[in-house]
């Protein structure tokens, strides 16, 4: 074996033996440094006989780039095992599941409301919004109740300081909507209405949700057909609509109507053409112009939807009720 053989051997053991990359630093100076044991031997080469130099100077070249190579080789090994043992100190396994936040619910009535005004949106229906605090002009007066009518009475309307009133209904939002507006126009009014009236099947806040449209034409029957649409998006396809006369301040001629419930009927709503004298206090021509309204509760249809057994849970505010559905 020659010196550069030699050499070559201990080099190639002493990398493979370097632990850290500051060892193999180490290493390499000791033998490819400037005071190494290549740099020694290419020192040396002037004492050798002339014939010699050339192939000891070429075989020390080639040494150098072999020990450059394995220590360039070892580097990459040792920087590859010390990138494995932090990501195995830091093992994250992306496949457990999450912890889920907690989210939300909207109440039952939120999703009828919202439903209800997708139906009618998408029947070019704008929404109409109107005081919860209402004046008594517009919770009775404009809507043709008359001075003495009953539901005036103290028993149903809560009374709030300066003459104001807790809307009792949603039929106040058509006297705001059609006044100072020209026909033709048509609305639905949702919002939350107030009665002095509590037992299992009412609380004192309830949700309506108010529909009118006034133009130069429409008749019963446009009404007919619309809550009939209607009651199918709502209740399925099947359910039929049945009219009972009776009597509103605010329409003439007047309709309860009862929708096709597990061979029954459930009470639905009131409807009817726009009294001429609600169009008149709105300051609209009812010679010229004439309309119809309807109005329901909402509550009901929610509880039957979602299941909820009981008016009362509606509005209790138990998150529990909500994490339910
Ligand atoms: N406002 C009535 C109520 O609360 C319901 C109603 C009946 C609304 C007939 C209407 C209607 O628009 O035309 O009992």
């Amino acid at each position: 074996m020659s010196d550069v053989e030699r050499l070559e051997a201990e080099a190639r053991e002493a990398i493979a033996a370097a632990e850290s990359s500051q060892d193999l630093v180490q290493v390499r100076a000791r033998f490819l440094g400037r005071k190494g044991s290549v740099a020694g031997i290419l020192r040396s080469i002037g004492e050798l006989p002339a014939e010699e130099r050339g192939a000891v100077g070429a075989d020390a070249n080639r040494a150098k780039q072999r020990i450059e190579g394995w220590v360039a080789e070892r580097r990459a090994a040792l920087e590859r095992s010390s990138h494995d043992a932090d990501l195995a100190s830091h093992r994250l396994d992306v496949t457990l599941p999450g912890a889920a936040p907690p989210s939300g619910r909207l109440h039952p009535v939120t999703r009828v409301f919202r439903d209800v005004l997708d139906f009618f949106t998408g029947m070019g229906f704008s929404i109409e919004e109107g005081p919860e605090v209402e004046t008594d002009w517009n919770n009775f007066g404009a809507l043709n109740f008359p001075d003495d009518h009953p539901a005036r009475d103290i028993q149903d309307t809560f009374f709030v300081k300066g003459g104001n009133v807790l809307r009792t209904h949603t039929s106040p939002v058509q006297i705001r909507a059609m006044t100072g507006r020209t026909p033709p126009f048509r609305f639905v009014a949702p919002g939350r209405v107030y009665r002095h009236d509590s037992d299992a099947t009412h609380t004192p806040m309830f949700h309506q949700i108010e529909g009118f449209l006034v133009d130069d034409r429409t008749t019963f029957a446009d009404l007919k057909g619309v809550l009939h649409a209607f009651a199918k998006h709502m209740f399925g396809p099947d359910t039929e609509l049945r009219f009972r006369a009776h009597f509103f301040p605010f329409t003439e001629p007047s309709a309860e109507m009862d929708f096709s419930y597990r061979g029954g009927w459930m009470e639905w709503g009131g409807c009817g053409m726009i009294h001429p004298n609600v169009l008149e206090n709105c300051g609209i021509d009812p010679e010229r112009f004439q309309g119809w309204a309807f109005g329901m509760g909402i509550d009901r249809t929610a509880m039957d939807r979602f299941g909820v057994p009981d008016l009362r849970l509606m509005f209790e505010g138990d998150v529990r009720l909500l994490e339910q559905l």
